[in-house]
């Protein structure tokens, strides 16, 4: 099926099912804990011996040697795989280093061994006595080192608008200011871990991954095999945010140890190898200058970024946002790459907006304060309802401006005072703050396998992936509401290389895109089953486990055979025209914070929190609002907490496990509440729906910021926003 033009109205709009605040369908399984996981996977491969990874101790240089003898003697051991004996192995499509390093030594920690034992304790142990002799060099680690070096070298194209210099110099009120954000791990809760098993030259991987399509390609290619002897299944992911996005180390040594060793191996990446060894969001360094009228409409804005990365890998698009936001004659926007020789940087978590808007959505409080204008109205005066550098292509759906008005209401923005530093609860200095949410809503063509069967039970098969996401519950909703079954009715089954290839899980594409693979798919499962019936198709009315046309009503229950024995299969790909291409298609929000900070102590603690989104239909109200409060814990470890610290002489990220790379926990978050828009957007696909996941992250991390302003007169432009930046500049606490 192809979406070229607007939705019009269909079985979805019915809302019995979508749009419904049903609970997860794998829920029980999560909650007993018997959702098999990879490395779980006990009933699949018989006898699987384990492996431990060994990751560099260099971060740049060449392996000289190994001394495998006092590991290969170790208890238990059964096979190590290094760079010697791995075979050649292809560079992966979407990786910037090779997950097998050596003799050439890329980053700190990337895999250089895996030795594999009888157990795990044993492939632990034996992994300590691997000897390596390293010829080390010298590498570039600090980006603010780096920045100045290597930016005239690398400079992207800018994207520019009228004459930004100029206006930004003519401008009468203005603000050219830097700021910074640090690199960030993923801190998934399930590490990457794969069981690999071969059958002959055919290859099962049982892995945890967000992207079917893409790792089966990848793995096939860097092994050297044909793609359609590699089976990988990801039914269960524990968190991805990016990072499981693309084949990593874990996967590629399970099947190159288990070829070796002639077992089925297991390896879950140990967890002080995650940081280093997988991706991260990058770093960024951003200078934004903003020229306006007196009376506060934008004529100039400017943003640029700094970031690094390996000669392979891209700077992070922390400008993308600002090319969109808000109005103004006059733009330029533009992102520098810094050559480092740091782990490769990559997505995470809305890869671009979220580190992006944690400097833009400063400044504009910033902006607005120097203005003497409140923050919203400030925003809402540079509104816009066309893309600022294109004035024939519209947004499909903007609704900003609403998210504020209602964001302000509810959480009692009248309550803020304008001038900072002035609300005290006893010990505590309070204040609020809010920024604008925005993040791109992106397209993929996705598909998907539905069949009916005797029982009138509907199976769905696609590759979409359920990340902690909801896939499972909101692609079976889908099913129901199209073909007129019971949520029990729907059986969902994801993540296999076997299915039709679907969006995948990324870039909040994944609801909006894979439901709609699932619409295109049960579109032609109808007409299959009502021409079975005996019916006209056109027109046919599916609901309670029935099919309508005229006067004849048939049960589905009894038309067709079951699974595998006659049941009626139907398959199709929903593709994306180029509607996205005529309008901007995106997603607003509004986030707002209230802090209270220690006067004493510089203690920061959020006390309250709300966001407003607007992203199209909300296909499950209670998925959709688990996904946007995690995403703002997920802010909050950001503008107050998580750091990668650089040792910039070695070049490596020294916090590298969960007890020095801090995350906000339960104590640290308080009340929090979702509001969503009601709203749909026909432009999107079928399903008039858009991505919330990311957008639920983006801006909150300013919103902190700007609370925490609010609160204590302080601004601080380097995040994690730690109480040592704050202390020695804030008010005299008597
Ligand atoms: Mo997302 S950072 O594309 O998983």
């Amino acid at each position: 099926m192809k979406f070229d033009t607007p939705a019009t109205t269909n079985p979805i709009d019915q809302l019995k099912v979508i749009g419904q605040p049903v609970d997860r369908i794998d829920g029980p399984l999560k909650t007993t804990g018997t959702a098999p996981y990879a490395y779980e996977r006990h009933d699949v491969a018989a006898n699987p011996a384990y492996g431990c990874i060994v990751g560099s101790g260099i971060a740049k240089g060449r392996i000289l040697s190994f001394d495998l003898s006092r590991a290969k003697a170790a208890p238990g051991v059964l096979a190590i795989v290094t760079h010697e004996n791995a075979g050649k192995l292809d560079k992966g499509r979407f990786n910037a280093a090779r997950l097998l390093g050596g003799p050439v030594v890329e980053h700190y920690h990337q895999a250089i061994a895996l030795v594999v034992a009888e157990t795990f304790e044993q492939a632990r142990a034996a992994a300590q006595l691997v000897q390596v002799t390293y010829a080390r060099t010298e590498g570039a680690f600090g980006l603010a080192h780096a920045k100045a070096s290597t930016e005239r070298r690398t400079t992207d194209r800018d994207n520019t608008v009228g004459d930004f210099a100029g206006a930004f110099a003519k401008a009468e009120v203005r603000l050219d200011a830097t700021y910074s954000t640090p690199d960030h791990s993923h801190a998934m809760m399930e590490p990457h871990a794969t069981l690999a098993a071969w059958d002959g030259d055919r290859l099962s991987v049982w892995t945890s991954n967000q992207m079917i399509d893409w790792t089966t390609g990848d793995l096939a290619r860097t092994l050297g095999m044909p793609r359609d002897k590699v089976h990988l299944m990801s039914p269960y992911i524990g968190g991805g945010f990016g990072g499981k996005l693309f084949l990593r180390a874990d996967t590629l040594l399970a099947a190159l140890g288990a070829r070796i060793a002639r077992r089925p191996v297991k390896v879950a990446m140990q967890r002080p190898l995650i940081a280093n060894n997988t991706t991260h969001r990058p770093a960024t360094i951003q200078r934004i200058r903003i020229g306006a009228t007196p009376q506060g409409k934008i004529t100039a804005i400017g943003h640029e970024s700094w970031s690094g990365n390996l000669a392979d890998g891209k700077p992070e698009n922390a400008v993308q946002q600002t090319r969109l936001l808000y109005a103004g004659e006059h733009r330029l926007t533009g992102t520098r790459l810094a050559l480092l020789d740091l782990p490769e940087g990559n997505a995470m978590r809305a890869p671009g907006e979220a580190p992006g808007l944690m400097a833009l959505e400063v400044a504009i409080d910033e902006m607005a304060e120097r203005l003497g204008i409140d923050p919203i109205e400030f925003r809402v005066l540079n509104d816009t309802q066309v893309d600022p550098a294109n004035a024939a292509r519209p947004f499909s759906q903007r609704r900003l401006v609403e998210c504020m008005r209602t964001g302000a209401e509810r959480f009692g923005w009248n309550q803020r005072g304008a001038r900072p530093g002035l609300v005290r609860d006893g010990r505590w200095l309070v204040g609020i703050g809010m920024a604008a949410a925005f993040r791109n809503n992106q397209v993929t063509k996705s598909g998907a396998r539905v069949a009916l069967d005797r029982l009138g039970t509907v199976t769905v098969e696609t590759d979409m992936t359920d990340i902690g996401t909801g896939s499972y519950t909101i692609i079976a909703q889908t099913a129901a509401e199209m073909m007129g079954v019971p949520l029990e009715r729907v059986v969902v089954r994801l993540g296999d290389s076997r299915f039709p290839v679907s969006s995948g899980s990324g870039g909040q594409w994944g609801a909006n895109c894979s439901t709609a693979g699932v619409y295109a798919a049960c579109t032609k499962l109808r007409d299959a089953v009502a021409r079975r019936a005996g019916l006209e198709p056109v027109g046919a009315v599916f609901s309670d486990g029935m099919v309508r046309a005229g006067a004849r009503s048939v049960p589905l229950a009894g038309l067709a055979g079951l699974e595998g024995e006659g049941a009626i299969v139907a398959e199709d790909v929903l593709e994306f025209g180029n509607l996205d291409k005529q309008y901007q298609q995106s997603t607003f929000g509004a986030h707002f914070v209230e802090v209270g900070v220690d006067a004493f102590t510089a203690e920061i603690r959020v006390r309250r929190m709300l966001a407003v989104c607007a992203s199209g239909r909300i296909l499950n109200p209670k998925s959709a609002r688990s996904q946007v409060i995690g995403a703002m814990t997920m802010g909050v470890g950001a503008a107050l907490m998580e750091e990668l610290a650089v040792d910039e002489r070695l070049g490596f990220f020294v916090n590298h496990d969960l007890a020095g790379y801090e995350v906000p926990v339960h104590a640290d978050i308080p009340h929090q509440e979702v509001i969503f828009m009601d709203e749909t957007d026909p432009i999107s696909s079928p399903m008039k729906a858009k991505g919330v996941g990311e957008l639920g992250i983006c801006g909150v991390g300013a919103a902190v910021a700007n609370a925490v302003y609010n609160a204590t007169g302080v601004r601080v432009r380097d995040y994690p926003i730690t109480l040592d930046k704050l202390i020695a500049r804030m008010p005299d606490a008597a």
